[in-house]
């Protein structure tokens, strides 16, 4: 079978490589859909500090069971099904406590072990999840957008308060659109005038405001002065979440979806005076997975115009470097098989 493999920093082939073998607990999935995301292309241009080469992509995935045993999930061969990537250990402390979106010995496929770039791959059976009534695209894209599901559920965000959401990437995107889906009035703030563009467009927020003028004023605006109660900052941007402590409401709550590989400093005044809660949020549950899967069904969230690129596996590589330049205008790119 066919598959894609990054050797190293910059460099993709198409290769054969051997089927996957039956194991245990596990089932054959073919593969239909490859999502592209930040990880990928972070992966490939070797900004990634814990990636190790030669490894296959892919960690968005969609597909159908070729084979499966004996289960009591009652998947069947021909199902078409998601995959969650997160392989969590289900002994240490997290996974004990049913938060196993941040097990201590996390594994992504795709990410520390080999993903789905491929014709097909075997996963663990409780990893599947079966979607019936979604179409393909909207089963691969489950899972970038159980990453805003789970920070908007983790957040407590309630019908009818204030959210800011700082970056409008496919991961504030998604955010943006689950927060929606709560019944929360959403300010979506970015630096780029296209991005804000696409969050009116898509996910219908109720103002936007460019970060590049002083957003502050701006916010105290839109809020009558109260400020956002709950505000998720999906920038991956240092200074954007040290300056997200000062744009939340008094009482408010404050997520960090975006991560970055640096320390964050804070004025504790500014946190205390707000009596600030401040949330890491990480991957998602099953739990999660199970929410998206619904509000895709009940078709608040358009697939279809989140999904901007599209290549099949054997012109990918040649595309993959123009989905790294921002004048591609790509918010998610998308390798069907
Ligand atoms: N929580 C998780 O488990 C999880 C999963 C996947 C990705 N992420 C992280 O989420 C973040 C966003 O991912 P993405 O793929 O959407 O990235 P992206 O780069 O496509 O989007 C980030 C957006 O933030 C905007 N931005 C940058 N600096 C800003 C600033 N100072 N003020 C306002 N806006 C600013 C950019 O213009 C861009 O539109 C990344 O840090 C990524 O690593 C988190
Ligand atoms: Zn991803
Ligand atoms: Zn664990």
């Amino acid at each position: 079978m066919k598959g894609i493999i990054c050797e190293e920093i910059e460099k993709f082939a198409l290769i054969d490589m051997p089927e996957p073998q039956i194991v245990p607990g596990e089932a054959i999935v073919r593969v239909r859909r490859i999502g592209i995301c930040g990880t990928d292309l972070h992966a490939f241009k070797g900004n990634q500090p814990f990636f190790t080469y030669p490894r296959i992509l892919g960690h968005e995935l969609a597909g159908i069971i070729e084979w499966i045993g004996d289960n009591e999930a009652g998947l069947r061969e021909g199902d078409q099904v998601s995959v969650i990537p997160y392989m969590h250990c289900g002994t240490c402390i997290a996974c004990r406590r049913g938060k196993t979106n941040c097990c201590t010995d996390m594994k992504v496929l795709g990410v520390h072990i080999d993903g789905g770039m491929r014709e097909k791959i075997s996963v663990p059976v409780t990893h599947l999840i079966k979607t019936e009534a979604l179409t393909l695209d909207q089963t691969a894209v489950l899972e970038p957008l159980a990453i805003g599901a789970h920070a908007v559920r983790r957040s407590g965000l309630r019908s009818g308060e204030t959210a800011l959401v700082i970056g409008g990437g496919p991961i504030g995107l998604g955010v943006m659109a689950f927060a929606k889906y709560a019944g929360a009035q959403v300010i979506a703030m970015d630096i780029n005038e296209e991005r804000l563009a696409f969050s009116r467009a898509w996910a219908n927020v109720a103002h936007t405001v460019n970060a590049s003028h002083d957003p502050k004023e701006q916010l105290a605006a839109i809020t009558g002065g109260d400020f956002p109660t709950v505000v998720f900052d999906a920038t991956g941007n240092a200074k954007s979440m040290a300056a997200s402590f000062g744009l939340t409401a008094h009482g408010g709550t404050l997520v960090y979806v975006g991560l970055v590989k640096a320390d964050i400093a804070f004025s504790d005044p500014e946190f205390h005076k707000r009596e600030l809660t401040l949330m890491g949020s990480r991957n998602a549950t099953r739990e999660d997975f199970d929410n998206v899967l619904e509000a895709l069904r009940s078709g608040e969230i358009d697939v279809a115009r989140y999904i901007t690129h599209r290549s099949s596996l054997e012109s990918m590589i040649g595309q993959f470097e123009s989905w790294l330049k921002p004048e591609s205008k790509v918010i998610k790119a998308m390798v069907e098989l």
